[in-house]
């Protein structure tokens, strides 16, 4: 990991006092806060990536996919897959966004973290997270000693719902197997979950992120032969409306951070 730029030292500093670390005692930041977070269940396998709704575990969603089944097992470079994205008309979202917002950081990153979908912001420019959430979020990955060219930042769904809406089960779906074909690829160590849509797209099932975050789930994702930790937290947009669950937001980086550093 490269070291902060000296220039953002007070930056960061106020970040952490903001967010309640009010006692620096030690050269590395620590959690003080009692227990740390509890290995959580193996999340169900998912074994094949195609976009129908019998194909990605659990009920079928609401909506019928339109591009029926897809095999992206042949798909084997990022800019493949951002080909392929690019041309799939299986999703209706496609139609009322600017344009695709693909992803931003590193093609092969230690840490994926993946968003919810783009905003007005991200619609207009075609990179994910760059509107107010994206620079909480920015100043996030830098309180653990991190940019956006450590990592690897994507988006549940690549297109922005209308009016910012929050993307319908059926999209979620009908994005999931490029989701999971983006992670195989990046082969991330470890993978950030930001905030319920996220959550809900890995897991395959809404859990109500209040109670969910900070705990490490393990998830076999297609295509990788072994299980995945990826850790929920809160979205950078909830936390601007709700500043004070922060905290909590700090103490998952800094058990993000730990499980990076191993
Ligand atoms: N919120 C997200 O979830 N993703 C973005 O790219 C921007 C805001």
């Amino acid at each position: 990991m490269s070291v902060v730029p000296r220039s953002d030292w007070i930056k960061l500093l106020e970040l952490q006092c903001d967010w309640g670390a009010d006692e620096a005692l030690l050269d590395a930041a620590q959690d003080r806060r009692g227990q740390s977070a509890p290995m959580a269940r193996v999340a169900p396998v998912r074994a094949t990536v195609a976009a129908g709704p019998t194909a990605v575990g659990g009920p079928a969603p609401s909506g019928a996919p339109i591009g029926g089944s897809i095999d992206l097992s042949g798909i084997d470079t990022l800019d493949a897959l951002r080909a392929a994205l690019a041309a799939f008309e299986g999703c209706a979202l496609k139609r009322t966004a600017t344009q695709l917002v693909f992803a931003d950081g590193a093609a092969a990153a230690q840490l994926l973290l993946i968003g919810e979908a783009p905003g007005a912001e991200e619609d207009r420019i075609g990179r994910p997270f760059v509107g107010p959430a994206g620079q909480l979020l920015d100043r996030m990955l830098g309180s653990i000693g991190l940019d956006r060219g450590m990592v690897r930042i994507i988006n549940t769904v690549p297109w922005r719902p209308p009016g910012n809406r929050t993307p319908s089960e059926a999209e979620i779906n009908q994005c999931l197997p490029f989701l999971w074909r983006h992670i195989a690829l990046v082969r991330p160590r470890a993978v950030l979950l930001l905030g319920a849509v996220a959550v809900r797209a890995v897991l395959g099932r809404p859990a109500p992120i209040t109670k969910i975050r900070g705990q490490w789930q393990e998830i076999i994702v297609p295509d990788l032969n072994h299980a995945l930790p990826m850790l929920p937290t809160y979205h950078p947009a909830y936390l601007l409306r709700k500043p004070e669950a922060k905290r909590e937001a700090w103490a998952d980086l800094l058990a993000l951070r730990r499980r990076i550093e191993r």
